[in-house]
């Protein structure tokens, strides 16, 4: 089939690029010059695993081409999908759809016959009908038919997620464009992926109503673990013995540092601004985006005890600063709160992360990269494991670290309680 991806940032450029794989013809349509030139040189804008690999594959055998041209492509694909950004709100909560109402204008512009036009950005429930109601000014409703298909993939997963997905959700009351998407979707499907047909307003709510579950999984279990704390208990048991159990499931359940990402935060706020327009009161949702607001104080705080309240002139480490592993995206990362706060109390603060130096940290005068672990954390008084690379799961601290009373604080609980004793390493966790 021949499709077409307008804007190629992280969910348009990894689901082109798999779509081409599977065997279609798509054009990755971006405004930035610089990017689409770097991707046809195969220089890609961001870290995803295998991402690399498989745009110069499907590149070099061109099913996948990169171009500015909107009008153009649009006129050669059948199937558009919507990728572009959908940033919070500047002065609020909701999400700012002007990316998506532009490239709506763009599209009708440019429709001479049928096209299948589909939201994958997260969307607000009933930006489908607007983007349907800016279009039908200018094009019959015979020529186009507005679908919801909201992408699932994690960072650092992507590729995986696109190719093995739990589920595809398409959003349509339109017998032809579901019959269409199927078939897009069936060596997915044939290999086990369940299909969900559903009105387009369902599809869009799907999405946030996901990613707001998710997030209170994680904010649960990390007010769980403060309680833990309290009670000598390790909640790694509690997030097993819950788990265990079908109705909840063990995914999602790992305490550690707020939430963070491109999706869960901006997404909880904009479900509740959603539902606060139709009057309905997300209160769950709302203590959510609280309590995730609150870790960050709430673990700087345990940093403050840990160091006896001697925060000034320490050397604090940190290991891992973007807001999971496998990826370089720092985008609403917990190290952006955690990292000024004790630099503003006096620490002196190292860092060091497998995707390079951030320039969130560059204007502060005690905040230094370090382009290797054991070098980052020798002079260390305290080392904070931020993320959970596979990199910081076996370091040996004692041949590492110069000063002897080094603390580790593991905001992942990677590392066994045990056996840090056996190492006398002075050592704590999250929730144990
Ligand atoms: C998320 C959703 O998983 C994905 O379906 C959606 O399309 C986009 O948002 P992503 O932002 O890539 O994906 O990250 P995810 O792996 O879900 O993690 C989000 C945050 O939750 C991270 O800060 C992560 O560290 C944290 N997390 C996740 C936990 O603290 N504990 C967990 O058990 C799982």
């Amino acid at each position: 089939m021949k499709l077409c991806m307008i804007g190629t940032g992280y969910v348009g450029l990894v689901s082109g690029v798999c779509f081409a794989d599977l065997g279609n013809d798509v054009i990755c349509i971006d405004r930035d010059i610089k990017k689409v030139e770097d991707l046809k040189k195969g220089i890609i804008p961001i870290y995803e695993p295998g991402l690399e690999e498989l745009v110069l594959k499907n590149y070099k055998n061109k099913r996948l081409k990169f171009s500015t041209n909107l009008k153009d492509s649009i006129f050669k694909s059948d199937i558009i999908f919507i990728c572009v950004g959908t940033p919070s709100k500047k002065n609020g909560n909701g999400a700012d759809l002007s990316q998506i109402y532009n490239v709506a204008k763009e599209i009708r512009a440019s429709i001479s016959k049928f096209k299948i036009i589909i939201t994958k950005s997260t969307v607000p429930v009933t930006t489908g009908d607007e983007i349907e109601k800016i279009i039908s000014q200018k094009v019959s409703k015979k020529l186009f038919s507005v679908v919801s298909n909201p992408e699932f993939l994690r960072e650092g997963e992507a590729i995986r997620d696109f190719t093995y997905p739990d589920r595809v959700v398409i959003g349509t009351t339109d017998k032809k464009s579901n019959k269409i998407l199927k078939n897009l979707y069936l060596p997915l499907i044939s290999k086990g992926t369940k299909y969900v047909n559903t009105s387009r307003r369902a599809a869009e709510l799907i999405k946030y109503a996901s990613n707001a579950f998710l997030a209170t999984k994680i904010t649960f279990i990390n007010e769980l673990a403060n309680l833990c704390e309290k009670i000598d208990v390790n909640i790694q048991d509690i997030s097993i013995g819950m788990g265990l159990d079908k109705r909840i499931g063990g995914r999602f359940l790992r305490a550690g540092p707020a939430y963070g990402g491109s999706c869960f935060p901006k997404d909880t706020k904009a479900i509740v601004t959603t539902a606060d327009q139709f009057k309905i009161n997300l209160s769950v949702i709302k203590s959510v985006i609280k309590s995730n607001e609150n870790r960050s104080s709430l673990l700087i705080k345990r940093v403050f005890n840990i160091l006896n309240g001697k925060v000034k002139n320490k050397k604090i480490c940190f290991l891992g600063v973007t807001f999971k592993a496998n990826t370089d995206d720092m985008r609403d990362s917990s190290s952006l709160l955690m990292i000024p706060s004790l630099h503003k109390m006096g620490a002196k603060i190292n860092y060091f992360d497998p995707t390079g130096e951030k320039d969130d940290f560059k204007k502060l005068n005690n905040v230094h990269f370090s382009s290797n672990i054991n070098f980052a954390i020798r002079e260390s008084d305290l080392i904070i494991i931020h993320t959970e690379w596979n990199d910081f799961k076996s370091i040996n601290f004692n041949n590492a670290v110069k000063n002897k009373k080094f603390i580790v604080f593991d905001m992942r609980n990677i590392y066994s309680p045990d056996k840090m004793k056996e190492l006398k390493i002075k050592y704590f966790g999250v929730g144990r």
